[in-house]
């Protein structure tokens, strides 16, 4: 194409030259402080402040320092938490998860004490029995001599246990409960205990509705030591070719009740993420920035490949142009300050 017959309508820097009107070439992905989940590993030991090799600049917290340790964060816009709880000590550990749901559980203890310090700020559960079973993985078996766990699952057990778990967050005071187990019908398990309780439209379900078994999820099985102590997640979390479960799970959820959907990991994701937002563009669309991911990005900082800000940045846009509403991400902390600088 010559100059002179260059159609002036394929002038599109006309349109994106100022800061302003980059802005309003990008309506569908401003960034607030209210889209990010920060997560938070609370240690069964109250003193604890471990920082965590795999996940560089991560914390296994006790309560004691949860106060001064979220603090700066509130104050920056911090809105959502989601807590997992970290047991050190095997004797704590058993077939079925029995310490999730203990009162003296580091996440039932610490829920109240949130509640009091910082008032509006929405708490978030991840409900899963991993860091609690003495064989890491997510649901119950249906023997204790497992030679493999294909089809060892016992699924009725799993969802009731996973059921009760999150009814002790409820009655804790949690604002959301989010299960991220995978068992079948655990969205329905939760909404029917809930409703037995009277706590059905006070308690939000988060589903992790479309969860793939990933290698992304290395650092933080080391973070919450929940590593499967045999075999993989492969015969309850997604296999990561195919798009059909993938959509189907989520929208089983949706069936069950759910009343959050969210998609993890989700870099490597992306068009799940589009398509299961124009399926279901009236639920709220979370994704799991997860622990892989995270450090991956740092390490690619530190060795100078990029720069953390730019990058984050742009992959934070590219989860808003696919259609995430929520961003639960560990570096929720330096995107707040971003976002306050920028106001
Ligand atoms: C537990 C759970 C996992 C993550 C969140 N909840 C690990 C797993 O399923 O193996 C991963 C989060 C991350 O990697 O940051 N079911
Ligand atoms: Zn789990």
């Amino acid at each position: 194409m010559n100059s002179q017959n260059f159609n002036s309508n394929h002038v599109l820097q006309s349109g994106y030259f100022h800061k302003t009107l980059r802005k309003w070439q990008s309506t569908n992905i401003l960034v607030e402080a209210s889209n990010f989940i920060y997560p938070l590993f609370l240690h069964e030991n109250d003193d604890a402040y471990e920082e965590i090799p795999s996940l560089p600049n991560i914390y296994r917290l006790g309560l004691s320092k949860l106060k001064n340790y979220l603090e700066p964060m509130v104050n920056d816009g911090l809105t959502c938490v989601l807590l997992f709880g970290v047991i050190e000590s095997d004797s704590l550990k058993d077939e079925i998860g029995s310490f999730a749901d203990n009162e003296n559980s580091s996440v039932i203890r610490a829920i109240p004490k949130l509640k009091e310090w910082f008032p509006e700020l929405l708490i978030a559960c991840d409900v899963c029995l991993c860091a609690y079973t003495i064989h890491g993985h997510c649901g119950v078996f249906n023997k204790t001599k497992y030679a493999s766990i294909d089809s060892c699952l016992n699924r009725e057990k799993s969802v009731e246990r996973i059921a009760q778990v999150a009814l002790a967050f409820a009655k804790a005071g949690a604002d959301v409960v989010a299960p991220s187990d995978m068992m079948d019908g655990r969205i329905d398990a939760i909404r029917n205990i809930l409703r037995e309780n009277n706590m059905l439209n006070s308690v939000s379900v988060m589903s992790y509705s479309t969860k793939f078994s990933s290698a992304f999820y290395g650092p933080f099985r080391d973070a919450a030591k929940s590593a499967p102590a045999f075999g993989d997640r492969r015969c309850y979390q997604l296999p990561s070719g195919s798009t059909g479960l993938a959509i189907r799970a989520s929208e089983r959820d949706v069936e069950e009740g759910a009343d959050i959907l969210m998609v993890k990991p989700c870099m490597s994701y992306l068009d799940i993420v589009k398509e299961l937002k124009r399926e279901f563009p009236h639920h709220p669309l979370a994704v799991y920035h997860v622990s892989g991911e995270y450090a991956m990005i740092w390490h690619g900082a530190k060795a100078n490949a990029f720069d953390l800000r730019m990058i984050l940045i742009e992959i934070i846009h590219s989860f808003r142009r696919a259609g995430a509403d929520i961003i639960i991400s560990y570096y929720t902390p330096l995107i707040l300050k971003w976002i306050k600088e920028n106001k």
